[in-house]
């Protein structure tokens, strides 16, 4: 099963360039003496006009918007921990390599309202359409209205119990994943079939609702479900693009907007039609459901509630199924890793028909060694955007308020620096008994990891707002599929 999972390309290159040791990455490099002017930050030339964007151009520019991890290697290699880019002259970016000073960003933001500077062309799409948000929603929106909407769905999403309810239908949607996945050939691509799974459990809580994205009927390619995968997969696609381009998009609509627009509409009309269905239908909705309880929040109105499932629909799909399909590509290459697993899987599940209940998922202590592992190794996001809201000095520079600043977490947690073996998939590194010290054929461990450097659902009021469901999920699926 876990070998079924394809390939993930590239390796070689992202090898070659953590192993290059002559050019240090010199992450550990502290400066004491007084900050230093923001301008003298190190970085790649900017030019008038087309800032950096030259450096991007397919062929001949060297970073690429589809590679941003290895971007970020060669940029730390060649300029430091610390990199002031231009891509669009007068607006920089800083890129933030070491855990020290990411903490120093996290802890400026404590008590504040965290600002992210990104969705930008979904921000514009949703404020023209004011019939039908209210906001730009919880990506996109900065300030005290996206703390009066985060407030709101906060309080239901991170409750545990609240995840806990969805365990019985998640383990059927899982249970039957694992049988369809059995029927397909060996070496056939999961990914459309996970992507499956991911928005039927997206679906249930975002709308309550079975789609039944697994069936047979649902996988033919005009189906509801097959056009939302695919509008959910186009708005993710292009939005790097329109953030970091030249935003010609806010004046006409470009061919990048236009693609943006209609996936759109498809992902709205959706959403919209669920949600009023089980507003106006009292009959079809569970007593104990989230959806229930937006509805019943006189603070939220049935705009928000389509917003947020929208929100949820954009970032709940992608960013499980590529994290699960990295976990299970590991598994895949690794044989004793697999055995673990599956072995604590067997003890935990009796039989096939024991079900994944609250109990198991808190004894399945290697199952989450696995995640946090593949977590650590491919996270869905190099880092995190933050735009400062106070002046703050990061690797002895002065980097002020406003400025737009990008932690590079995903570059650095594959850095010997910080970690032994670093491009090895060992989950052992995670557990707090000594059997990685046996996998490494060490006696003691010799370092801690330091707790900004693995962050693969972000910090602080801003991160993750399903970050317990998304991990329920990916946890059931892996104890799920050793049983076929
Ligand atoms: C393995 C799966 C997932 C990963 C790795 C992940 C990661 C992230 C990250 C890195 C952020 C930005 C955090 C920050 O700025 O500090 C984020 C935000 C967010 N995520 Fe997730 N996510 C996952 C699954 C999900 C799921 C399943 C949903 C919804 C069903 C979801 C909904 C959101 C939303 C709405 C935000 C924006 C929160 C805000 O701005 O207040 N995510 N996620």
């Amino acid at each position: 099963m876990y070998a079924l999972v394809n390939q993930y390309a590239g390796r070689g290159t992202i090898k070659k360039l953590y192993a290059r040791r002559s050019c240090s990455t010199n992450v550990r490099h502290v400066e004491t003496s007084r900050p230093k002017p923001f301008e003298d930050i190190p970085g790649p030339r900017s030019l008038p006009i087309i800032g950096t964007l030259y450096k991007y151009l397919p062929l001949i520019g060297e970073y690429s918007f589809t590679k941003l991890h290895i971007n970020g290697l060669l940029k730390l290699k060649r300029y430091g921990p610390l990199v002031r880019e231009e891509i669009v002259p007068g607006e920089s970016i800083i890129w933030v390599f070491r855990p020290e000073d990411i903490a120093e960003i996290f802890k400026a933001e404590a008590g504040l309202h965290p600002e992210r500077k990104s969705h930008l062309a979904l921000l514009k799409y949703r404020k023209d359409r004011s019939n039908v948000y209210n906001t730009g929603g919880l990506l996109p929106t900065n300030g005290i209205e996206w703390w009066k909407l985060r407030r709101e769905f906060q309080k239901v999403l991170s409750k545990p119990q609240n995840i806990i309810d969805y365990l019985e239908d998640t383990d059927l949607v899982v249970q039957e994943f694992v049988q369809l996945c059995s029927r397909e050939k060996p070496n056939a691509d999961l990914l459309p079939l996970l992507s499956r799974l991911f928005l039927e459990l997206t679906c249930l809580v975002a709308f309550d609702v079975r789609m039944q994205s697994l069936s047979k009927e649902e996988q033919r390619p005009n189906s509801e479900t097959s056009r939302l995968i695919e509008a959910a997969y186009v708005t993710n696609d292009v939005i790097l693009r329109l953030d970091n381009g030249p935003r010609l998009w806010r004046f006409f609509e470009t061919p990048l907007y236009k693609k943006l627009r209609k996936a759109q509409d498809y992902m709205e009309e959706v959403a919209s039609r669920m949600v009023t269905r089980r507003n106006e239908d009292v009959a079809i909705r569970r007593k104990r459901s989230l959806l229930e309880e937006y509805l019943r929040n006189e603070a939220l109105d049935a705009k928000d509630i389509v917003g947020m499932a929208c929100d949820m629909l954009l970032a709940g799909m992608d960013t499980t199924t590529y994290s699960t399909a990295f976990a299970l590509y590991h598994l895949a290459r690794d044989t004793r890793v697999q055995e673990k697993l599956r072995s604590e899987a067997a003890s935990l599940l009796v039989d096939r028909t024991s079900p994944v209940t609250a109990q198991v998922l808190r004894n399945a202590t290697y199952t989450k060694a696995v995640i946090k592992e593949a977590l650590r190794m491919n996270p869905i996001s190099v880092g995190t955007g933050r735009v400062l809201q106070t002046d703050v000095i990061l690797n002895g520079y002065h980097v002020p308020q406003g400025t737009l600043v990008v932690t590079q977490n995903q570059v650095i947690s594959r850095l010997p620096e910080y970690f032994d073996e670093p491009n090895s998939f060992v989950p052992e590194r995670w557990l707090r008994d000594n059997t990685y010290e046996k996998c490494v054929g060490k006696t003691t461990r010799e370092r801690s990891v330091h707790p900004y450097l693995v962050l693969p659902f972000g910090h602080g009021p801003r991160s993750c707002i399903a970050r317990r469901f998304a991990e329920q999920n990916m946890q059931v699926v892996l104890l799920r599929v050793r049983t076929r």
